[in-house]
């Protein structure tokens, strides 16, 4: 029997589809991410361009984070992480309004910038903007030796391999490794942390690719729940604090490969504009898992219900109180709050992955987008 596999089967490993691939790749690539970087026995976070740096930071006015896409919604992530664990002011910034708006950025500043590709061109300029301006600028890139990496004064790889689906996936939990890494590392420098809490959050961060491996597990039911609002036209993502930035890349996802129309909001502020869009026919991905805003995502939900909306619950593993009121529930293991995005943002892509082949669009290649935007 004659064995014919062309070089983009081999490349796929089995699955049907890059994006496929990378989905299943992250808890490999979160490895590859915090290899010789993350000591958690020892106590220890080791990143040379930390390391090498760690005044600009320590002694920043603010970080200003810029990117573009799936990576903003890292930065929007990393917010929270830098203010919450290292007490550091934090803004971000879409690279292409950084540019051109005049920004107040001195030597005082330290930029970091977040490029998969490490060739977007407005994140690019938006680099060369502070710099002039005399920051410390910071790169976190996938792609070796990009553009990005080289104009920056220092920096930490991904370590994510290729990336090729257009739709971003390991990309995005591998920068939120990084920037995870970076949070640690200042705020137990900056004596923000007790040392056993700090040790806590090293060895629950080096735990999170094997709970991602049972988050993958969900996979069968997240299938059935795809089948379910597939032909919904528009869809509703919620979530609240480090699942905020989460719930807008959810919707960035399905967007993205299904064009399904999707929002993603803070959970709140769904009294003050979506609301109004909820019917019957609008499926409403809430994440409500274990955190101190779960009693108020629930009383979300139960808004989202008395309107008829159908829910989508991603909740922590033994969740009972969303069960009740949820259509659905898709169950991600437990974790320390700062690191909920890291699994909650799995379910979430294979739900879009799901969406896309069903409609069977072009998963791999969306229509109008770009892997990587070289031009303004
Ligand atoms: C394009 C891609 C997105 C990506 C964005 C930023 O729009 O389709 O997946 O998030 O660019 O790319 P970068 O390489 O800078 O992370």
């Amino acid at each position: 029997q004659e064995l014919q596999l062309s070089l983009e089967q081999i490349e796929k490993g089995g699955y049907e589809h890059f994006m496929l691939k990378e989905i299943h790749e992250q808890p490999e690539a979160i490895r590859d991410t915090y290899r010789g970087r993350l000591l958690a026995n020892e106590g220890i976070i080791r990143m040379a361009g930390i390391d090498d740096n760690i005044e600009k930071f320590t002694q920043a006015d603010k970080i200003t984070i810029v990117a573009c896409g799936t990576s903003w919604h890292a930065g929007l992530v990393a917010e929270y992480i830098f203010e919450d664990l290292a007490r550091i002011p934090v803004e971000v910034e879409y690279a292409s309004e950084f540019r051109y708006r005049n920004p107040v950025i001195t030597n005082k500043d330290v930029v970091i910038a977040i490029s998969q590709s490490g060739e977007t061109a407005d994140t690019l300029a938006a680099i060369k903007l502070a710099k002039q301006n005399g920051a410390f600028v910071f790169g976190v890139c996938n792609v070796v030796g990009s553009s990005i990496a080289r104009e920056t004064h220092a920096g930490a790889y991904t370590h994510a391999g290729p990336e090729i689906g257009v739709a971003s996936t390991k990309a995005f939990t591998t920068q939120i490794t990084v920037l995870t890494l970076i949070a640690l590392k200042l705020a137990k420098v900056k004596g923000n942390m007790s040392n056993s809490d700090f040790h806590h959050h090293l060895q629950e961060l080096e735990l999170i690719p094997e709970k991602i491996e049972k988050a993958l597990k969900a996979d069968a039911h997240i299938q059935i729940v795809a089948k379910q609002y597939k032909d919904a036209k528009n869809s509703l993502y919620l979530g609240r604090g480090y699942n905020f930035p989460v719930a807008l890349e959810g919707a960035l996802k399905l967007k993205e490969i299904s064009y399904i129309h999707a929002e993603g909001y803070p959970a709140a502020e769904m009294k003050h504009g979506p609301i109004a869009l909820i019917d019957e026919q609008m499926p409403v991905y809430v994440i409500a898992v274990n955190n101190p805003h779960y009693g108020k995502v629930v009383s979300n939900i139960e808004e989202i219900k008395s309107r008829s909306g159908k829910i989508i619950g991603i909740v922590t593993e033994g969740d009972e109180e969303v069960k009740e009121l949820a259509d659905h529930v898709i169950e991600v293991p437990n974790t320390l709050e700062s690191l909920t995005p890291l699994l909650t943002t799995i379910p979430l892509q294979l739900l879009s992955y799901h969406i896309a082949v069903m409609l069977d669009r072009n998963v791999d290649q969306p229509r109008n987008l770009a892997k990587s935007v070289t031009v303004e």
